[in-house]
């Protein structure tokens, strides 16, 4: 779909869209064309339940006195300016009701607001249309036309069309970014595996993005033997796949920022075996990886002037006669030996060599992980909020400030030394589950044995990464979340700093 800006006119042809306040309350453009049809806008209003609610819509087909085939009103509520997320939501929410109405060219008349924001509102509703848009349908080859999104242009209306393209440039940038992670994250597991995940972070080095991939012999003489044990049951051999973006070289603090992600690329929970029924979901068992090449993606895009890099782990979970037992004990990069007890807590061994490599080599600020790693989280936060974990305040105020700002939101979860005991084995350092209580914290006290005392968050996205119903900006399927939430919290806190 084309996503344009030009300078108001009323359009010959397709939908015109105006916005209507709660009450029924017309914008100036509203009330124009309401005068200009004899009334038809006051009229459908008073014919039907739309009031001008918050993401209400009304299609008024072949408005009396206009060229254009249908007027759609979209309510705004009480509009409360620079209110971000409420106006890419209203793009997303616009777009989806033009496809269902199967119309294939649209203008939307932009409120005029004070200021450049009139700008940055008309790049929000493209930026939540163009989110809103994505569609993963290349294995559907018998689809009719009449199934498919029929929407092919749609185009804002607003005085300052070119400042709207500036402002819209970057968050373009952005969606490109978080496209890159939907994609990665609906291929099916014999698309992607290890080698092709890394395959697909390496297209980064078009953007200048630096990206080496560490093989299996790498691996091994670094000693990450925990993400080898899980590796070793799957005839895909494992990769870790190492990003930097140098986005800014005059850094006061050369320390860069550390994002790192569970690439679990199928998940059957190895010798520990998962029940079949729901199986298929553990394809995105790497969606933490998935967000963080799309973070990169979306940084690298937009040219942040900042020092990132990422890193995937990247592994396959499978029970063979080579695979990992319960019991086996594996010594990790750290030194720290570990007893194996559960084969389906497959996600804290990949990430606990990832992220003591990280600090190791990197010295970082910071290290967030990101990781579909236990069913708990959902139990405890639904599909709703992120599981948040963080041995730093500050580190975590700032995510959770940047999540809600991105309409991407965490959650606060404890951690603690009585949690980490859950943890302590007979036989070695540590075990890698701590029984049923608790699940995710426990999960969380796991990593933490790794991080070295850097400051740290690890997000766990289990509840988030995948949704089954459509949402104003994230249509069902891959939700990409983190990569919006993510890119925001650089922006705020971190950028040409
Ligand atoms: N990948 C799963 C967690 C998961 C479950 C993600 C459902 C998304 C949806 C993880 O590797 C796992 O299997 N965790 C176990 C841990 C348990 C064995 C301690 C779990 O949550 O059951
Ligand atoms: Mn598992
Ligand atoms: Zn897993």
């Amino acid at each position: 779909m084309k996503i344009s800006f030009a300078a108001p006119r009323m359009p010959r042809s397709g939908t015109v869209v105006v916005a209507i306040m709660e009450d029924r309350k017309m914008s100036p453009h509203a009330g124009d064309l309401d005068k200009q049809s004899g009334g038809a806008l006051k009229r459908a209003m008073e014919n039907s339940r739309f009031t001008g609610k918050a993401d209400e819509t009304l299609m008024i087909p072949g408005p009396p006195n206009l060229d254009v085939a249908r007027v759609m009103l979209i309510g705004v509520g009480k509009p409360r300016a620079g209110d971000r997320i409420a106006r890419q939501n209203r793009g997303g929410v616009v777009l989806a009701a033009l496809n269902a109405a199967g119309e294939t060219n649209a203008a939307f008349f932009v409120n005029a607001f004070k200021g450049k924001d009139t700008a940055l509102a008309a790049a929000d509703l493209a930026y939540g249309a163009r989110l809103r848009s994505y569609r993963f349908d290349k294995y559907r080859t018998k689809e009719k036309p009449e199934q498919k999104p029929s929407m092919k242009e749609l185009t804002f209306l607003v005085d300052a069309p070119k400042a709207a393209e500036r402002e819209f440039e970057p968050l373009d940038k952005i969606a490109e970014g978080i496209f890159l992670t939907r994609d990665i994250v609906s291929e099916p597991a014999n698309v992607i595996y290890p080698e092709t995940l890394a395959a697909a972070a390496k297209q980064l080095a078009s953007l200048g993005v630096e990206v080496e991939v560490l093989d299996e012999k790498q691996l091994k003489t670094l000693g990450m033997n925990m993400l080898l044990g899980v590796a070793q049951g799957s005839e895909r051999p494992p990769r870790l796949v190492v990003m930097q973006w140098k986005g800014n070289p005059r850094a006061k603090n050369k320390a860069p920022l550390a994002f790192i992600g569970k690439g679990v690329t199928f998940d059957t929970g190895g010798i520990s075996i998962k029940a079949a029924g729901g199986m298929e979901d553990m394809k995105w068992d790497m969606g933490g990886a998935g967000v963080v090449i799309g973070l990169m993606k979306a940084l690298a895009g937009r040219k942040a002037r900042v020092n990132v890099v990422g890193i995937a782990g990247c592994v396959e979970n499978m029970p063979d006669g080579n695979a990992q037992r319960p019991g086996d004990i594996v010594k990790s990069m750290s030194g720290q030996t570990v007893e194996v007890i559960n084969t389906d807590a497959e996600g804290r061994l990949v990430l606990g060599d990832a992220l003591w490599y990280c600090q190791d080599r990197f010295k970082p600020q910071f290290m967030v992980n990101l990781a579909t790693l236990t069913g708990a989280i959902i139990v405890a936060l639904g599909h709703e909020n992120a599981g948040l974990f963080s041995n730093n305040d500050q580190l975590a105020e700032r995510l959770t400030a940047a999540g809600k700002a991105a309409g991407e939101p965490l959650w606060r979860m404890p951690l603690g030394d009585a949690y980490d005991r859950m943890l302590d084995s007979d036989a070695a350092d540590m075990k890698n589950i701590g029984g049923r209580d608790a699940g995710s914290i426990t999960a969380a006290q796991f990593l933490q044995r790794f991080v070295n005392n850097v400051p740290w968050a690890h997000l766990d996205i289990a509840g988030t990464t995948w949704s089954k119903k459509d949402a104003p900006t994230v249509p069902k399927g891959a939700t990409a979340f983190g990569v919006r939430l993510l890119e925001r919290f650089v922006a705020d806190y971190y950028e040409g700093k």
